[in-house]
């Protein structure tokens, strides 16, 4: 069992209202995408979870095909969560989610009733959870009626599997309509999660930020540095054993060396204010009042302790914000791409 740290609810962790539920997140929680499979370090992953909930971190965001392999990152923090925080259930938010390719046939993603609630029991099982916090529709299928992905996701609530449930990268027109069956279900929708950082801004472009904020409807977003693309460490050279020096296409090559221009010049304008490119990142994803939480990775606890310090960062300045525009505007998805 970890002996938790006692002063874990000092205040230096803000904890911010999820839209107009009861919920409240930390404005930084940890994402275990990448680090947390059975291909990692799980010394490096017990230790970044003990940190964290020391932190104040109370929310662990997973999904069913997280590892690599799919579904290890669940087994690994279920193994952990069993040994180490047993006696804290209560005072952690776990997520999960289901929609992407998890195992073969025709039922082993997107949005059916027989894809969703078969995950969820799988994820329970590997997370040795009676019930997930928060359950997602992991991305939008465009074969299979809202009405039935929503109504998996409405059962999961009604079964006592998740105790909320939120949608991912749904775009705004699909985001609306399923909100409206949520609800007519009886099941509110209390969370979105889009990916969102000063180099990917569709979601306030598109409108989904300010839309979620009339809702009342909390926004979790993900890759706040980019996958590490702000992070400050590609400035000069792609790093052994970075993400985008990995071979599993993540994160490519090619993608930082695109966005390289942008990420010197963040860099320069961090530099002038004596902060690091991380903490004008994460703090220009913080300061915008529409977002709930910011879910970061780490690799290790000192990329974990960076992230966090970016939360006694002062907040960004009108000045810093224009030129953060300038450098990178608020683009929709296709704009972006072209
Ligand atoms: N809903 C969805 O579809 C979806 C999609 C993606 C992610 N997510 C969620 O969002 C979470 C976070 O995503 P993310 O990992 O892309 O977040 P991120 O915070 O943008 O990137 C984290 C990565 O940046 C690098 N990094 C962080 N601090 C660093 C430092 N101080 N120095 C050098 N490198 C540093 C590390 O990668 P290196 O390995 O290079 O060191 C780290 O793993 C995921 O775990 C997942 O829970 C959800």
């Amino acid at each position: 069992m970890h002996s938790a740290d006692p002063n874990r609810y000092d205040a230096r962790m803000p904890y911010r209202r999820c839209g107009d539920s009861g919920l409240l997140l930390p404005e930084i929680s940890l994402g275990c995408w990448h680090n947390f499979g059975h291909v990692d370090d799980q010394h490096e992953a017990r230790a970044i979870l003990r940190r964290a909930f020391d932190r104040g971190i109370t929310h662990f965001d997973l999904a069913n095909n997280y590892g690599p392999p799919p579904g290890s990152a669940e087994e690994n923090v279920g193994r952990i969560l069993a040994e180490d925080f047993a006696a804290h259930r209560d005072e952690l938010l776990i997520s999960t989610k289901a929609g992407h390719e998890m195992w073969r046939g025709p039922y082993g993603e997107w949005g059916s009733r027989k894809h969703l609630l078969a995950s969820l029991d799988q994820s329970l099982k590997r997370l040795r959870l009676d019930y997930v916090d928060i359950f997602y529709s992991h991305r939008p299928d465009p074969n299979t009626r809202l009405e039935e992905t929503m109504s998996a996701l409405a059962t999961a609530v009604h079964s006592g599997r998740a105790l909320y449930v939120g949608l991912s990268k749904y775009p705004l027109k699909a985001l609306k309509k399923a909100v409206r069956i949520l609800k007519d279900m009886g099941v509110p929708c209390t969370i979105y999660q889009p990916p969102y950082s000063i180099l990917n801004r569709w979601p306030e472009a598109e409108g989904i930020h300010d839309w979620l904020e009339e809702k009342g409807i909390g926004s979790v977003v993900f890759s706040p540095l980019a996958q590490g693309m702000l992070s400050g460490k590609y400035i000069d050279t792609i790093p052994d054993g970075s993400r985008a020096a990995r071979s599993d296409g993540f994160l490519q090559a090619s993608q930082v060396t695109a966005q390289l221009e942008k990420i010197r010049a963040l860099h320069q304008i961090a530099s002038e204010r004596g902060i690091s490119l991380q903490h004008l990142a994460l703090r220009w994803v913080l300061d915008h009042s529409s977002v709930t939480s910011a879910i970061i990775g780490a690799r290790n606890v000192t990329q974990l302790d960076d992230s966090l310090a970016a939360l006694q960062a002062p907040k960004l300045d009108v000045e810093t914000l224009a030129l953060i525009d300038a450098i990178s505007p608020a683009l929709k998805k296709d704009d972006a791409e072209a």
